[in-house]
């Protein structure tokens, strides 16, 4: 009998030496991203201080050169055009090779420091000191070991979140000027996207509603709604002027939400442990207890771990957000919604996706 031969051990295939290859090759460039990831962040920030945006969007013609912007801006030549050369090479502004100039792009244009789209302040917001200091904080608020360390926040600030921002009204302005951005992109879409969601609402209270920006997008579009803006004393101080149908009203939603058809909240349960939103929660349930369509609406993230979508990256970054700017705070699966409108006693919910990174939760008693 012929000895058996041992098997040959199976040689990878070409195709995957060349996928490792190239998984090789890709780390190799992509791990950039991660050493110089914050330069993006820092050049586009700059961008917004220097004005580019802005003095682009007023010039006469459609593109401007190198010369024109600089004086335009009282800028250093070369610095700016370095500068351009960057954020060209992102497509953030565009770069005309044969006329030498450059103008806007879609992207571009969030920077403008007003207008339907810009996400300036939002930027400017997460580039303070402020904001970048608990970044740095994490791991330490992560390890196992450290189970006791204070949230990131704290320990770069010295305070929560909440605390700090009513002992600084600057900075409480500039959180207040970005929510109002996430809103004027995010309230259109909803509105378009659920118009039924608020058919026969009448009366309807934003808690946490920031400047009131929300509620006079949504007064826009459903002009029979009557709303309260309803926020921390501080804040509801610095709002916008009160408009037609829309009234500010200060306290503290831990304590009581004043009463409407429907409370909504957009962006603020995220900010907060379960145990806290039960509570929060529990207050709009009592809030809405008198009407007898009363229902929450709630406009959060809502995690897909199975399924990616365009927003995905954002949501989830959103969550480490969460975890270095609040105590508890994070971007919630629907399973994680369910578990905390249950215990605050709501018997139902239903979620309806619209084009935004959030999607709008209704719970009803
Ligand atoms: C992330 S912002 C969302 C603002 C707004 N809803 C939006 O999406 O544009 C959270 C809001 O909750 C408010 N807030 C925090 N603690 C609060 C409290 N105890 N009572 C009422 N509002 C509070 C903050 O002042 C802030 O305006």
């Amino acid at each position: 009998m012929a000895d058996e031969k041992p098997a040959a051990e199976p040689k990878p295939t070409p195709q995957v030496a060349g996928d490792q290859d190239d998984g090789e090759a890709r780390a190799g460039v992509d791990i950039w991203k991660y050493v110089l990831g914050f330069a993006e962040m820092a050049v586009v920030k700059c961008a917004i201080d220097l004005g580019i945006a802005d003095a682009i969007e007023s010039h006469p013609e459609p593109s401007i050169s190198l010369s024109q912007l600089s004086s335009e801006l009282g800028c250093c030549p070369s610095s700016l055009r370095r500068i351009l050369r960057f954020l060209a090479h992102r497509k953030i502004f565009r770069h005309h090779a044969d006329t030498d100039t450059y103008s806007q792009t879609p992207l571009s244009r969030r920077l403008l420091t007003r207008g339907e789209n810009s996400m300036a302040a939002f930027i400017l917001l997460e580039t303070t000191p402020v904001m970048l200091a608990p970044w740095l904080n994490l791991s330490s608020h992560a390890a196992a070991a450290a189970a006791a360390a204070p949230p990131p926040f704290v320990a770069a600030n010295g305070n929560d979140l909440w605390v700090y921002l009513a002992a600084n009204p600057g900075h409480s302005r500039l959180l207040d000027e970005a929510m109002a951005c996430d809103a004027r992109v995010a309230v259109p879409a909803l509105a378009e996207d659920c118009p039924e969601v608020f058919e026969g609402v009448l009366t309807m209270v934003d808690v946490g509603g920031g400047n009131g920006t929300t509620l006079r997008l949504l007064r826009k579009a459903f002009p029979w709604i009557r709303g309260i803006n309803f926020d921390l004393p501080h804040v509801v101080a610095g709002a916008l002027p009160p408009c037609d149908g829309v009234e500010h009203v200060g306290g503290d939603m831990f304590e009581d939400v004043p009463k409407a058809d429907a409370a909504f909240l957009k962006l603020v349960l995220h900010d907060w442990s379960d145990n806290e939103c039960i509570q929060i929660l529990k207050n709009c349930k009592e809030a809405i207890s008198e009407s007898k369509s009363g229902k929450v609406i709630l406009v959060e993230a809502v995690i897909n771990e199975k399924e990616d979508d365009k927003f995905t990256d954002v949501r989830l970054t959103l969550d480490m957000v969460m975890m270095a700017h609040t105590s508890g705070g994070k971007e919630r699966t629907e399973k994680e919604w369910a578990h905390v409108l249950r215990q605050a006693g709501f018997a139902k919910y239903t979620i309806k996706p619209v084009r935004a990174i959030q999607s709008i939760i209704e719970a009803f008693p």
